[in-house]
């Protein structure tokens, strides 16, 4: 890497979450993992579930290092309707409301579609990607509704153009869906005071991209061939994000889609 292109900011304490209970599913790993933390150190009283008890337990347990709490939930699967209300009641009777949800946990199957299986592949993608996001919303809506609340909701590079040497179609019409849900949900939520937005990244480095950036020859230099910044991403450069759309510095923002891509989808 060139020394001109900077490193991701880690993650530093500050308050700008202070007072806030936010709800982040899929802590067990990568982005939701890296937003758990980087959402306690800001101030944040913060929920988390995983269906990895394991992955969940070793983020509590790295806040608990930085003297920080992370209240977690897991093994939870946000596939079942009764998990997710399970979850937003403990956030919402434990911590007193939910002002901040972010749906980060998601499971995606990649396949051609020739060799695609239709229960194995494609509906495990949609339960994985759309209905978590969906059910997740539905469970957290009455608690976020006196409270003036965010949600953020991950759509991808993939809801808007196809990458070579990537299998990615389950993935590319799940996370499309998202992108169009969260752009509904933000205006049924906008009389209530609910913001929704999503975040779009292209590659971040994570439990769900290791095995293509390791296993599929020539992909590394394919995703590099669109970023204009020649780095991959790293959950904290979405925190940030995530930070800013989470607190009130965003309070009119709402039915956006940011894409933190290095610019892969500008050209
Ligand atoms: N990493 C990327 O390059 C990238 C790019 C675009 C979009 N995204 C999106 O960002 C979000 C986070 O991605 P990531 O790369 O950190 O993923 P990841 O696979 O590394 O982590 C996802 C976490 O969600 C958990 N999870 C999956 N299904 C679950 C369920 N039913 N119930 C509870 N927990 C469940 C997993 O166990 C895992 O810990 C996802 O929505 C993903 O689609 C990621």
């Amino acid at each position: 890497m060139s020394n001109t292109i900077k490193p991701a900011l880690p993650g530093r304490r500050g308050d700008r979450l202070a007072g806030k209970v936010a709800v982040v599913t899929g802590i067990g790993a990568g982005i939701g993992r890296g937003i758990a933390l980087m959402y306690a150190q800001q101030g944040a009283a913060v929920i988390g579930c995983d269906i990895d008890a394991a992955g969940a337990q070793a983020t509590a347990d790295a806040a608990a290092a930085q003297g920080l709490a992370i209240d977690s939930l897991h093994p939870l699967d946000l596939t079942d309707p009764a998990a997710s209300r399970r979850l937003m009641a403990h956030a919402a009777d434990r911590h007193g409301g939910i002002d901040i949800l972010v749906n980060a946990a998601a499971f995606g199957a990649f396949a051609w579609l020739e060799e695609m299986d239709f229960e194995r592949d494609w509906k495990r993608t949609m339960a994985g990607e759309v209905d978590v996001v969906f059910l997740a919303c539905q469970a957290a809506w009455p608690h976020l509704k006196h409270r003036g609340a965010s949600v953020i909701n991950f759509a991808s590079a993939n809801a808007r153009m196809a990458l070579p040497l990537s299998p990615a179609l389950a993935h590319c019409a799940g996370k499309g869906a998202v992108l169009a849900m969260s752009r509904q949900l933000a205006m049924e939520g906008g009389p209530l005071g609910i913001r929704v937005n999503t975040i779009s990244p292209a590659l971040v480095e994570t439990a769900a991209t290791k095995f293509p950036l390791e296993n599929i020859p020539g992909f590394r230099e394919q995703v590099m061939t669109k970023f204009m910044i020649k780095r991959t991403g790293q959950p904290e450069d979405i925190g940030w994000l995530a930070i800013y759309l989470g607190s009130d510095e965003s309070s009119w923002v709402t039915a956006a889609d940011f894409n933190i891509d290095a610019g892969a989808t500008a050209w």
